[in-house]
């Protein structure tokens, strides 16, 4: 008894002589005093040397031999583990990495300054599908099958099933969604029709097979033309500039009667004349009309009792002369060089 008693102390001084915050270390520790084969279970064991009558005293030593043990090797275990961090000298006043900002896309930017202009004149935001059937992009239009006007806009047709009734295409311009808004036939109608087009054509820095558009379309008792023209005389006094001059030139769309194009003095020389203008001073940004008679009746509208205003503009071209971007391919790219140069854009 007398000798284990002795043992114990000095495994105890030896214990608490240990001292380290390297994992390893630690780990070695454990194996050597808490293992399965290790010191404090073979002092355990040694009980059995111990005689009976000193049994409940020696007990009571070597449990709390046992706890002295453990104890040293959880707080061991406690420092080494924060060892890692602490070895690594953080500072903590250095800034962060910095979290890559993404950016709205330039078309979109145009898009949404396009809508909440007019949405300030009180029209609602319509959209309709991009493929579409031939009823609500041409016929129901004013362009009947073999209407030579069809021409204007080269359309992608998408293969028709076996018996198709009807002719499915993706739409050359967003008013398809204005004669979605007069089916539903809710009087009077102020919407704005943004959203994606689609044409034939060969793609280059100029043109592209697909663009964005915003039409818009008004329709109520005694509309005149004037209140088309104040209409776009506001929405270009917004976009432009409160200076900038307008002119309307006589045009001809199925759908509108009269029809006009709506130019604006270049907003880049001034009206003095420039590449952006081709020495003209004016720049050409929307097409505009009345909405034709044959076009509220193909939507079960009373052109007697009805009349209305139409116009529409790409989004492309405005965002070009906006952001200084020379080719339209750009936007659909999808590089983010390109991209980011929006991140702080309005
Ligand atoms: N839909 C015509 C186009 O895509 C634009 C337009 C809309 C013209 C409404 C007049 C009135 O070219």
């Amino acid at each position: 008894m007398q000798d284990l008693l002795q043992k114990i102390e000095s495994y105890k001084n030896e214990i608490e002589a240990f001292n380290s915050t390297d994992n390893k270390e630690v780990e070695e520790f454990r194996i050597k005093w808490l293992g399965t084969k290790g010191l404090v279970k073979a002092t355990m064991g040694e009980m059995k040397n111990v005689p009976n009558e000193q049994k409940r005293e020696a007990g009571q030593i070597l449990n709390e031999f046992k706890q002295f043990a453990e104890t040293h090797y959880e707080a061991l275990k406690t420092a080494s583990d924060g060892s890692e961090q602490q070895a690594t000298d953080i500072d903590l006043t250095l800034p962060g990495d910095e979290t890559p900002l993404g950016s709205r896309h330039p078309i979109s930017l145009m898009r949404n300054q396009i809508i909440s202009i007019f949405q300030r004149l009180g029209f609602a935001v319509a959209e309709g599908p991009e493929i579409e059937d031939d009823w609500h992009n041409f016929t129901a239009l004013n362009m009947p099958t073999h209407h030579p006007a069809r021409d204007m806009q080269d359309t992608f047709y998408v293969e028709a099933g076996q018996n198709a009734a009807v002719d499915w295409l993706l739409r050359t311009h967003t008013s398809n969604t204005q004669i979605r808004v007069m089916e539903k036939g809710k009087l009077p109608i102020r919407v704005i029709c943004p959203g994606r087009v689609y044409r034939n054509e060969t793609i280059s820095a100029r043109s592209h097979c697909f663009f964005h558009q915003v039409e818009g379309l008004y329709i109520d008792e005694n509309v005149s033309f004037a209140d088309l023209k104040q209409t776009l005389y506001f929405f270009v006094r917004e976009m432009y500039g409160q200076d900038v001059r307008v002119r309307f030139r006589p045009s001809y769309f199925p759908f509108t009667e009269p029809s006009a194009e709506m130019d604006v003095s270049c907003f880049i020389c001034g009206g003095k004349g420039c590449n952006i203008c081709k020495k003209t001073g004016w720049v050409e940004i929307l097409g505009c009309g009345m909405v034709h008679p044959n076009v509220l009746q193909n939507a079960g509208i009373n052109p007697d009792k009805y009349s209305g205003f139409a116009f529409g503009m790409g989004v492309e071209r405005p965002a070009m002369l906006k952001y200084g971007i020379n080719d339209i391919r750009l936007f659909s790219e999808n590089d983010v060089r390109f991209l980011k140069q929006f991140t702080s854009a309005t």
